[in-house]
């Protein structure tokens, strides 16, 4: 095990230190959340970032090729926790930044400035695949045999996914998935099922299931893989990486992602405060973290109740009073982008910091305004699942706030695969009497419905051609 990296708790007037391998995800001091952290001076990081560049080609068999393959652990050296002997991989990250000039001009960007990280090409579709990565690596080092998590869909998906990939016929490794009943989308639950998941539906929503999760892990000694496990989110740091790789080293104006239980957001304020530190970038992007309105925690802590990180000083009664008030009023998290219904998010705190570091803002865009933006990110030929949108919809609200100007360089984390909730899309696209929703779907490409015969089909496409 590394010795130059160490675990610490976030919490300025406790800042407790622990070994690397020790297995308790929040500080057992004072409770609050634990970051890895690195000794620099005793790490070799190369002096420019363009270095990272020269390991994309590689492939074939060697260990070192394997790790150049993957969008993780080509940048090892800004995660250097694990020993390259004990990284996991399944050629995560492998992922495109793609300039969205159309996208760009509807939502009202100039040519040039808006670029889309699109997320969903990883193996399980989704970004979680880059922390699970690192998690996994963490766990076969520590000789856990057993994972859990709590997940909306997609930290299942991908945690079965590592799970059933480092399990050999005399060593398996056995997924353990909580996900609340009715609201998982469909493409992930089949993915969690095909992949061997061990897959309890618990009678709750998803803020129930981490507080069970957490419980569980303790009682029966599972690993736990939710993104308060402070490697997930080293491993999400890459793909702040990949963005700047993307744009030849420059770093953009704004990052926008959608926030449910926080943990890119917080990874993305890691990267950044790294890469400061480091001197490989001189200026960081400001974060906008999109909260879907029904699922709105950290909008209402940041913007209401003025919430702040306040150097590692967090004022806990605010959330706590607000916690409170949630459950006197019976409240629960409501949102069609079931990804980021969450209204307990556990990376609240370093959320707060990243947005401290980045003079970042918070916004919340409504159900129907999110599969809107999910339309037309499909329409210009991306796709994308409605919590990724959220993050486009948040763009539109922020350049008509005229906080983002019509010239800066924009990147919107697509965090999903378009066909991880087909029902979702269909839903939107067919309306009528199919349809659960009667509101106007400005973005709808409805099928058209059509007798088995020559002339009614050429009719059919002459009126819309
Ligand atoms: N987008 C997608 C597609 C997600 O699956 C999630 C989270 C988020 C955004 C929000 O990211 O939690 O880091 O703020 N999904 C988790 C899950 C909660 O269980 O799959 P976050």
């Amino acid at each position: 095990m590394t010795t130059t990296a160490h675990q610490v708790c976030i919490n300025a007037d406790c800042g407790a230190s622990f070994a690397l391998d020790e297995v308790v995800f929040k500080c057992g001091r004072c409770g609050s959340l634990r970051d890895i952290a690195y000794d620099w001076d005793r790490v070799e990081v190369p002096g420019d970032l363009k270095f990272f560049e020269s390991r994309w080609g590689s492939r074939g068999r060697t260990p070192s090729a394997k790790l150049d393959f993957s969008g993780v652990w080509r940048f090892r050296e800004l995660l250097p926790f694990a020993d390259p002997a004990d990284m996991v991989t399944l050629g995560e990250g492998r992922t495109i930044l793609q300039q969205a000039d159309s996208l760009g001009r509807e939502l009202g960007l100039k040519a040039g400035c808006l670029f889309l990280q699109y997320e969903g090409l990883n193996p399980s579709g989704s970004f979680k695949d880059n922390g699970m990565a690192a998690a996994a690596t963490m766990a076969l080092k520590l000789g856990y045999r057993r994972l859990a998590c709590a997940s909306t869909g997609n930290t299942s998906a991908s945690m079965a996914l590592y799970a059933a990939a480092a399990s050999a016929p005399d060593r398996p490794m056995q997924a353990i998935v909580f996900v609340g009943s009715g609201k998982i989308a469909f493409g992930k639950l089949s993915q969690a099922l095909d992949y061997g998941a061990l897959t309890l539906q618990v009678d709750g929503d998803f803020d129930d299931c981490m507080a069970r999760v957490q419980q569980a892990a303790e009682r029966l000694d599972l690993y736990l893989m939710n993104s308060m496990n402070p490697y997930r989110l080293e491993g999400q740091k890459t793909i702040m990486y990949r963005v700047l790789e993307g744009l030849d080293w420059e770093v953009p104006d704004w990052i926008i992602v959608p926030g449910g239980n926080l943990g890119n957001s917080s990874a993305f304020g890691k990267a950044w405060m790294e890469l400061l530190h480091l001197g490989l970038v001189s200026k960081v992007p400001r974060l906008a973290i999109i909260n879907a309105a029904g699922a709105n925690t950290l909008c209402a802590l940041f913007n209401d109740h003025e919430l702040r990180w306040n150097e590692g000083r967090i004022s806990a009664g605010v959330s706590s009073d607000y916690y409170k008030s949630l459950d006197a009023s019976n409240y629960k998290a409501r949102t069609v982008a079931s990804a980021i219904e969450i209204a307990r998010p556990v990376n609240l705190s370093k959320a707060l910091r990243a947005l401290h570091v980045t003079d970042g803002v918070v916004r919340e865009v409504d159900d129907q305004t999110i599969l809107d933006h999910k339309a037309l990110v499909g329409k210009y030929g991306f796709g994308c699942e409605p919590a990724s949108a959220a993050g486009v919809a948040g763009l539109r609200l922020l350049l008509e706030e005229k906080i983002i100007d019509p010239d800066q360089r924009v990147v919107c984390i697509l965090t999903g695969h378009q066909l991880k909730d087909p029902n979702a899309t269909v839903d939107y696209h067919v309306g009528g009497e199919d349809s659960k929703s009667d509101k106007p779907r400005p973005h709808s490409n409805t099928p058209i419905k059509v007798a088995d015969n020559i002339d009614a089909i050429c009719r059919a496409l002459e009126s819309q051609m």
